[in-house]
């Protein structure tokens, strides 16, 4: 088997984005366009795969957790043939292909990088590119090919004549070359152009005046667009968004309205689950089976377990929700909440804090860093006291207790099991299991009190 490396060129400044964030690192459906670029490449097997960074390269680093990954540094930035020849070192010595592409081409599939691969190898070529028609190809590097067809070079966007800027055919940037070949057409490089960079497009030129064999693939030109500006990113966006929602629907679950769900790349969705308009589902999500997801509901880095509802407006951020439970509306669970089986929640507010199985916690609450137990009732409005000003202190709730509404319960404290807390109780003491606690000031009516008012017009 041949070798394969790959390069993604990732050290320009994108300033074009208008944005002190490094272009790379601009996400779409929850994942930054390098690491898009990164992940299509990975079925494939590249080895090593090399990412050239400059601008902004500490914080492009820590984006990146594959440890696949070679970093090469492109200290000054003076084009993309430039870039590309920093991969010099990390492949020295191989040979073989490889797939070169840059840090701004989200949506490019990893089956367009088979057939790339497949068409270089059958075809036996030397480089390979991949272009597409263009309705506007402003931006693009154009492609000429001579009568038979055969790509002659690429002339960037700014060094165009009138005749070529109307040529459709644009180059997508993503090549395969054969290594060491394109290292060797690297240094013929010269910066002979309008904006006086070396140009990875001025490779193809090198080759094919050396003899060599370049072919092109033509790609779809929505996916393997270039995003320059923030425009482009939010029309990538769409089309992420689609391809992602049409695989969570072609999973079994359903969509309200598909344009107007959010699903960031890698959430699941179980079958049978039904999502309403506006929900935002981002980062490490998971949502099981047979659950209904509510309008304008935000699911964050939690899991929602099977047949579970989550109403209108409510916010589950690093939490987790058990199965045939109800959340909302606007309910806010969040700081690695867990949520029991079958238990409720009402649109108070859980933090920090575990409920057992079977909890109702239908009214106004705050929990915050309480261990509630199975079957406990939380009455309308009970607030946890967790807070001294200083520090956070928990809250015990044993199973099967009953908190009376309007209850405040100050933090360290601890309820019984079956214990019960008399409505509107400022609890300060542990609650004994099985024991009544009432902690208010005592009714008093003064009979005929109103009486002695001095009477109202
Ligand atoms: C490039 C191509 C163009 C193609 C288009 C497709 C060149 C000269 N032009 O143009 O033919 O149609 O992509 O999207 O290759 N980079 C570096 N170091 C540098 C310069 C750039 O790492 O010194 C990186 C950037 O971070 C970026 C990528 O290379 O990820 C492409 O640079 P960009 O400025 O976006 O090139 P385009 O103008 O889009
Ligand atoms: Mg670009």
């Amino acid at each position: 088997m041949s070798q394969l490396a790959s390069i993604v060129l990732a050290a320009g400044q994108g300033k074009r984005m208008k944005s002190s964030v490094p272009k790379p690192l601009h996400a779409l459906c929850g994942q930054s366009m390098l690491g898009h670029a990164l992940a299509a490449l990975r079925p494939l097997g590249p080895q090593p795969q090399v990412v050239i960074i400059g601008v902004g390269a500490d914080l492009v680093r820590e984006s990146v957790t594959d440890d696949d990954v070679v970093w090469a540094v492109q200290e000054e930035q003076h084009g993309t043939g430039h870039a590309a020849a920093c991969a010099r070192e990390a492949l020295a010595g191989r040979t073989g292909d490889v797939l070169v592409t840059c840090g701004d081409i989200p949506l490019a599939r990893t089956e367009t990088w088979e057939r790339v691969l497949a068409e270089h190898r059958a075809q036996e070529a030397d480089a390979t590119l991949v272009t597409a028609l263009f309705a506007d190809p402003t931006g693009y590097g154009r492609v000429l090919r001579d009568e038979q067809g055969l790509v002659q070079r690429i002339v960037e966007e700014a060094d165009c004549d009138e005749a070529t800027r109307a040529i459709p055919e644009g180059n997508v940037s993503l090549y395969c070359f054969k290594l060491p070949l394109l290292f060797e057409a690297l240094d013929q490089l010269q910066p002979t152009n309008v904006q006086g960079e070396y140009y990875l497009t001025d490779v193809v030129e090198v080759l094919v005046s050396a003899g060599r064999k370049v072919i092109a693939v033509v790609a779809d030109a929505e996916e393997v667009m270039g995003i320059n500006d923030r425009a482009q990113l939010a029309r990538a966006t769409a089309i992420m968004r689609a391809r992602i929602n049409r695989q969570v629907m072609l999973e079994g679950a359903t969509l309200i309205d598909p344009e107007r769900t959010y699903i960031d790349a890698g959430v699941t969705v179980g079958r049978d689950t039904v999502i309403h308009p506006g929900a935002v589902l981002t980062g490490a999500t998971t949502v099981g089976e047979g659950c209904v997801i509510g309008d304008n509901v935000l699911l964050e880095d939690s899991r929602v377990g099977d047949g579970s509802i989550v109403r209108h407006g409510s916010a589950v951020r690093e939490s987790v929700v058990g199965r045939h439970c109800q959340i909302g509306p606007l309910a806010h669970l969040r700081d690695h909440s867990r949520v029991g089986d079958g238990s409720r929640v009402g649109g108070g507010e859980v933090v920090r804090s575990t409920l057992g199985a079977n909890v109702n916690d239908l009214h106004f609450s705050y929990l915050g860093d309480a261990t509630v137990g199975d079957g406990v009732n939380i009455g309308a409005g009970v607030i946890t006291c967790n807070y001294d000003g200083r520090e956070k202190h928990p809250t015990v709730i044993e199973a099967g207790a009953f908190v009376g509404s309007d209850a405040v319960l100050i933090a360290p404290v601890r309820l019984g099991a079956g214990s019960y807390v008399a409505a509107g109780s400022v609890v300060t003491h542990d609650v004994p299991a099985e024991a009544m606690a009432i902690a208010r000031a005592r009714q008093e009516n003064k009979e005929e009190w109103a009486k002695r008012l001095p009477r109202k017009s």
